[in-house]
């Protein structure tokens, strides 16, 4: 099944049980200083939670596109590495304003994972709240009862989680409460056999991960920390997109899925190294053909690559896709701006900003990776030197001041110097990168 056909579905599903459906919010977020991006489908309707806003109809649905690089959510250095994490990501959600609460939102998304998209119940797994008692927040017994209602076997198959993983806020202040998520092992039959799969949930294995999150907004976290209860009970549903379009795909990674593959095919095409031949390859297609999406559509929603703020976030993640590039799959000029056609094409009919905004979009990733390649080869030669003498050295800290001079000399971005580094199990001095920095204001104040 197409991943297009699989959005409609879910669609479809949720106005059969009396949902809109609702445009995705800009990724980008401009009047809420607690966000930078849309990082939750829910973001959009904080207010209706909050009780500031009144909700026009009380169930909707939709696809959100949602980027996790900054703040309380952030899989940024994760992607690449793994199969399953992005930075932009689509989630699926549905929403109750003050509406059904724990009992259809769980019959709907057992019955829609079970019945109409025919995974076997045998693959899932459901977590639910165990209750703190610090935040005085109970176990969520009701969640628990209506589990067992869906599973032939629910012994096995539910699994009480605590309040990291089951208990789901926003951020630091917000709208939050208890959470059941559905998570899947797609494991192969022997290897469920060996270990059951509710001993790796929540474990970080990559064929046992989270589906869908359920959770019953109840509450606002204020700015002191206390929770407060909410005047009316709410749903607030999110679903991988991409993690469904693998499952449903049979695939063991989403970037083996059509929405991916048709972008990484295309990287292939013009860089001549294909996928699934070696981990240093398949590593930089697979961060290339995220971060090209992450950009894309932040460009599309207005916000291009700047030095302060989400314009920053943005220049990073495309620093770091054209650093993939040239170390991964040796592009020393810019490229990644010929992918734009094959993004717009894959998703356009979805999100058709993409398609109207395909050229700029391009114009805008091309200047970028022009000026960056400039400074970048210099850059990674120099930290490979130092990375070197460290080593024969026993050492394993940077000064600060070999991080300020390949910053201030060469624009050398100092989180690309980190992120070398952790990967050679090495870190900076940030004090001192830090006092270095200062030591220039204050150059720079007396010169004025
Ligand atoms: N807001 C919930 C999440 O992002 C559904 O996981």
């Amino acid at each position: 099944m197409k991943s297009n056909e699989l959005r409609q579905i879910f669609f479809e599903f949720f106005r059969s049980k009396g949902h809109i459906i609702v445009p995705s919010a800009p990724m980008v977020v401009k009047n809420d200083p607690t966000l930078m991006f849309t990082n939750a489908g829910m973001n959009q309707f904080k207010d209706i939670f909050l009780g500031n806003h009144n909700a026009t109809v009380n169930r909707v649905a939709n696809s959100q596109k949602c980027l996790r690089v900054s703040g309380k959510h952030n899989d940024l250095e994760e992607v690449g590495h793994d199969t399953y994490h992005h930075t932009m990501f689509e989630m699926l959600g549905n929403w109750s304003f003050g509406d059904y609460f724990k009992k259809e939102a769980i019959e709907w998304a057992w019955e829609l994972l079970t019945e109409r998209l025919k995974i076997p119940e045998d693959r899932l797994y459901a977590t639910i709240f165990e209750g703190n008692t610090e935040e005085n927040v109970p176990k969520d017994d009701e969640a628990l009862m209506y589990w067992r209602e869906c599973f032939d076997n629910p012994g096995d198959r539910i699994i009480e989680g605590s309040k990291k993983d089951n208990f789901w806020e926003m951020g630091d202040t917000g709208p939050c409460g208890p959470c059941s998520e559905i998570h899947i092992d797609i494991r192969e039959d022997s290897e469920r056999s060996r270990l059951p799969g509710r001993e790796l949930i929540n474990k970080g294995h990559p064929q046992v991960i989270e589906l869908w999150n359920l959770v019953f907004i109840q509450y606002n976290r204020k700015n002191d920390g206390v929770l407060e209860p909410l005047p009316s009970k709410h749903v607030d549903t999110g679903m991988g997109f991409e993690r469904l379009c693998m499952v449903l795909q049979g695939k063991k990674s989403n970037y083996d899925t059509d929405i991916f593959q048709d972008i990484i095919t295309e990287i292939s095409r013009i860089t001549g190294k294909p996928y699934g031949k070696t981990e240093k390859w398949d590593t930089a297609l697979r961060v290339i053909s995220d971060h090209l999406r992450a950009v894309s559509f932040s460009i599309a929603d207005g916000q291009i690559p700047s030095n302060n703020k989400a314009g920053y976030v943005i220049r990073r993640i495309l620093r770091r896709a054209v650093r993939y590039g040239y170390t991964g799959l040796e592009m020393e000029e810019p490229f990644i701006f010929r992918l734009v056609p094959a993004l717009a094409r894959t998703m356009g009919s979805q999100y058709p900003e993409l398609v109207a905004r395909e050229d700029y979009i391009s114009k805008i990733i091309f200047e970028e990776e022009q000026s960056f390649l400039k400074t970048l080869g210099k850059g990674l030669r120099m930290m490979e030197k130092m990375i070197s003498d460290l080593r024969k050295e026993n050492r394993n800290v940077l000064p600060g001041r070999a991080a300020f001079e390949m910053y201030d000399t060469f624009g050398f971005p100092v989180d690309l110097t980190q992120l070398i580094l952790r990967e050679n199990d090495m870190h900076l001095d940030i004090t001192g990168f830090e006092s270095e920095m200062q030591l220039q204001k204050s150059r720079s104040r007396e010169d004025a």
